[in-house]
């Protein structure tokens, strides 16, 4: 049979609370998972497995009990027939109660109405742990402050487990799109001595005598990685003491940032256009069954095609006023501006030439107008809000000298990074894309908390 994942080394001198009397302990035989059956049904038909488990929902009528079963990789139906088990078997499975760990072993059968493709015609079952209290998350409605407070739980049941297999989807997606076009993956630090995006949203740490901050951004290390491999990015977990209780905002939160030397900003445009059409398409390739567990209108992914618009920031004023908001030239956008942006659009659109006065202290200004910056973000569609923020950089030592002055950073912790356009400077340019925003768009999630396995937020930092 081929693709089949064994389990991990049996485990033979594990206690099982079994009631049957097999020779040898469901426990301690190879495991199949629930997805590499699903994947390779014809190899598998009628063929007996052993999925190792917890009893996720169960239902029963009289003959038959219906017991759901989920392996962290799918959730399967497992049927129990009365006349193909013990009678003591039969009794038992009548009481377990959600999440009793469990191994199961049966005959798989094909079944054209299961979203799996079978189900499980089951002729034993091992017991492994009975909870020792009730399951506190049942298939009721809870409210989110209870679910977040279980979110160590929370994580088990179907939709979280489909958001987090997306989210894993993403990561690999962005991954694979960065590897296979040239760039060098390289590692920011999470400890730093300056702010990167503005001072206002800094996490300050001890270090030892000194003080540090907690990331906010990898870019300024990419510049310096840029300069040495060319093409290269970072991928991890950036900081911002954001004091607003929005649904697109997390403390901490994963981004990928993308840098490139000899890059201006149509070229930056054009590399995100490109990597997010990428990323979409290798999802709706390889998870389109999780997206459909979120009921997610997949026609709209499958609109992601380029080219996205691209509007100045002066247009995108434009578009606003038409739509009877009183934003003007120098606002900067919150969601609310974003979301009507966006319905102007069935794509991503980039939004380019912000006011210099309201974007970061590295953004190269435009030589033909100094009070625009070369910066872009990109806007998701249907009120997804920003999940791109990017641009070219200066190159230029006095203009970042004074820009570094001007935004009252300090100017010795950007002594190493001021070496940069110091030594063979050039024209070069990134972005950074929010991971979680990035989730909760493909998956059409109104609010980033759940994207993230343990998010942390304003008022949240448990589990
Ligand atoms: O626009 P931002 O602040 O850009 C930067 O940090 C640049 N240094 C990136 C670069 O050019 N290398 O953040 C980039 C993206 C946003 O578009 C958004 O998707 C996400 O990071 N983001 C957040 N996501 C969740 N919670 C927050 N508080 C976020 N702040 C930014
Ligand atoms: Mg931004």
């Amino acid at each position: 049979m081929p693709n089949i994942r064994h389990g991990a080394v049996a485990c033979a001198n594990l206690r099982t609370m079994s009631t049957t009397e097999t020779p040898a302990p469901l426990l301690s035989r190879p495991q199949v998972y629930i997805e590499d059956v699903a994947r390779n049904l014809d190899a598998y038909d009628g063929k007996e497995v052993n999925i190792k488990g917890w009893l996720y929902n169960k239902r029963s009528s009289g003959k038959l009990h219906f017991l759901e079963v989920r392996d962290g990789t799918g959730i399967l139906q497992c049927v129990m027939f009365v006349k193909d088990v013990s009678a003591e078997l039969f009794a038992r499975a009548d009481h377990l109660p959600q999440e009793t760990s469990l191994v199961v072993s049966g005959k798989v059968r094909l079944d054209k109405r299961s979203p799996l493709g079978f189900e499980l015609g089951l002729t034993g079952m091992e017991v492994v742990a009975e909870p020792t209290k009730e399951y506190p998350i049942s298939p009721k409605e809870h409210g989110v402050a209870f679910l977040m407070d279980q979110r160590h739980l929370w994580l088990r049941s179907r939709r979280q487990h489909a958001i987090l297999r997306v989210r894993a989807e993403i990561v690999a997606a962005v991954r694979r799109y960065f590897d296979s076009h040239g760039f060098t993956l390289v590692d920011a630090p999470i400890f730093t001595p300056a702010a990167c995006e503005g001072t206002t949203n800094l996490f300050e740490v001890g270090y030892f005598d000194q003080k540090a901050y907690l990331t906010q951004s990898g870019q300024l290390y990419m510049e310096a990685a840029a300069m040495a491999l060319g093409k290269v990015y970072c991928l991890g977990p950036t900081f911002r003491a954001e004091k607003s209780k929005t649904r697109r905002h997390l403390t901490e939160f994963w981004m990928v940032e993308p840098e490139v030397a000899y890059l201006d900003l149509t070229g930056v445009m054009d590399l995100a256009e490109d990597f997010v059409v990428s990323v979409v398409e290798q999802v709706l390739a390889n998870r389109r069954r999780e997206l459909e567990v979120l009921e997610r209108d997949i026609t709209k992914l499958e609109l992601v095609k380029k080219p996205f618009p691209r509007i100045t920031y002066e247009e995108a004023i434009g578009l606003l006023q038409k739509a009877g908001k009183e934003t003007k030239f120098g606002d900067d956008f919150g969601g609310d501006e974003e979301t009507v942006i966006s319905e102007h659009f069935d794509r991503p659109v980039m939004i380019h030439h912000y006011p210099a006065e309201i974007k970061a202290f590295y953004m190269k200004r435009d030589p033909q107008n100094p009070k625009l910056a070369l910066g872009v973000d990109l806007i998701g569609p249907e009120g997804y809000g920003e999940i791109i923020g990017g641009g070219q950089r200066e190159e230029d030592l006095a203009r970042i000298e004074a820009s570094v002055e001007a935004h009252g950073l300090p100017r010795e912790a950007f002594e190493w990074y001021l070496d940069l356009r110091r030594y063979g400077s050039v024209p070069h340019g990134g972005f950074g894309l929010g991971i979680e925003r990035t989730v909760s768009w493909i998956c059409g999630l109104h609010h980033v908390r759940e994207t993230i396995p343990f998010p942390r937020m304003l008022e949240r930092l448990t589990p």
